[in-house]
């Protein structure tokens, strides 16, 4: 069996759009796209060599190669879109027939996996983290409905921060072989101190992974994000993916962005938000209002404090917005707070420590 039989049928069936820009070749004049042959009004003559008048191509060589030599993978195994979020739904568009099947998540987990299920008419089964909000490996290998055709497995989570172990992923990913896509959702993993499971793409076909450059790469206003997988996989994908789905400017963000220096600076800034998760949590857990802080290894913290409702007010009265995960399963007095720049932080800080003292 291969990975392949887990896609729909009538998705491997249909006859894709074929974008104007993949036949484009060398050709000096272009005439077949309808597009228009000048600058938009407003381009700024140092920005003429910026074709905006122009599709962009549909996967542009030089990012993938950028991205697949980021994330160690062969560059047939990457597909590059508009933030993670849209390989999501892709996906869950691709494998869940409507009325038919069903992805399986682990709340409290990040919501776009449950939201795109439904857009999609497949339904979600529920495999709760622990109650240590560790993933429940056992429950996933051996409860789970043949229904499901996807597996999202967010690591480092969102909003609860935890990792998962390679060990673990391995585990569900040979349990399910045969049965279903494990998709390891990793836009948090550059703050985390275990290893990305790109590793094991080798080693397990119904292996996926998400990547993304809105979190430590700083580039959320790009959307730009992407799934590495199989090769097949990654054509099933494009087979039902919008015809030009990177914006020209986005594309040259990322390229700035993914250079030596680049990296360089992302190391050493993706170092300054650990060392701040580890300096707030160790201040926010001094705090009498605060009951718990669960241990992180992403770029946030999720914090429940006795009155988070007040809390909530206050911040954002004092300029300072923090998100409530109480509506979350479990999380009811959470607050997930950001890691922001040393001073950022210290803001948050200063507004909570003055409400203890005038409290
Ligand atoms: C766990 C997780 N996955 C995916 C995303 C989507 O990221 P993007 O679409 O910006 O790549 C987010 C965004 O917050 C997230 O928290």
């Amino acid at each position: 069996m291969s990975v392949l039989d887990l896609v729909r049928p009538d998705i491997l069936a249909l006859q894709p759009y074929s974008s104007a820009r993949t036949e484009a070749g060398q050709a000096m004049v272009m005439l077949n796209a309808n597009e228009a042959p000048w600058p938009p009004p407003g381009a700024q003559p140092d920005a003429r060599g910026i074709p905006l008048n122009r599709y962009p191509d549909p996967q542009p060589r030089d990012l993938i190669e950028r991205l697949a030599a980021l994330y160690a993978v062969d560059s047939s195994r990457v597909l590059a879109g508009r933030g993670s979020d849209e390989a999501i739904d892709l996906l869950v568009r691709a494998f869940c027939r409507p009325g038919v099947d069903a992805i399986a998540v682990s709340p409290p987990t990040f919501g776009m996996y449950a939201v795109c299920a439904a857009t999609q008419g497949a339904a979600r089964i529920d495999v709760p983290l622990a109650a240590d909000f560790s993933i429940d490996a056992k429950s996933l290998v051996d409860d789970l409905p043949g229904s499901v055709k996807l597996v999202f497995l967010c690591s480092p989570n969102n909003p609860t921060g935890g990792a998962i172990g390679l060990a673990a992923i391995e585990r569900i990913a040979y349990a399910l072989r045969e049965r279903a896509l494990v998709i390891v959702d990793e836009a948090y993993i550059e703050f985390a101190e275990v290893p990305s499971a790109s590793s094991l793409l080798d080693a397990h076909e119904n292996l996926g992974i998400l990547r993304t450059l809105s979190k430590a790469w700083a580039l959320a206003g790009a959307r730009i994000g992407c799934l590495l997988a199989r090769a097949e996989v990654v054509s099933v994908l494009r087979r039902i993916m919008p015809p030009y789905p990177l914006p020209t400017p986005s594309v040259m963000a990322a390229m700035a962005a993914l250079t030596a220096e680049g990296m360089d600076l992302t190391r050493r800034r993706i170092a300054l938000v650990i060392a701040e998760r580890e300096r707030m949590a160790v201040e926010l857990a001094r705090l009498p209002g605060v009951q718990d802080v669960l241990p992180s290894s992403a770029n946030f913290l999720c914090v429940r404090f006795a009155d988070a409702p007040q809390v909530y007010r206050e911040l954002m009265a004092n300029g300072v917005i923090v998100r409530d995960v109480g509506r979350y399963p479990r999380l009811a007095g959470y607050l997930r707070i950001s890691i922001g720049t040393r001073e950022e932080n210290s803001r948050l800080l200063e507004v909570l420590i003055r409400r203890e003292v005038s409290a």
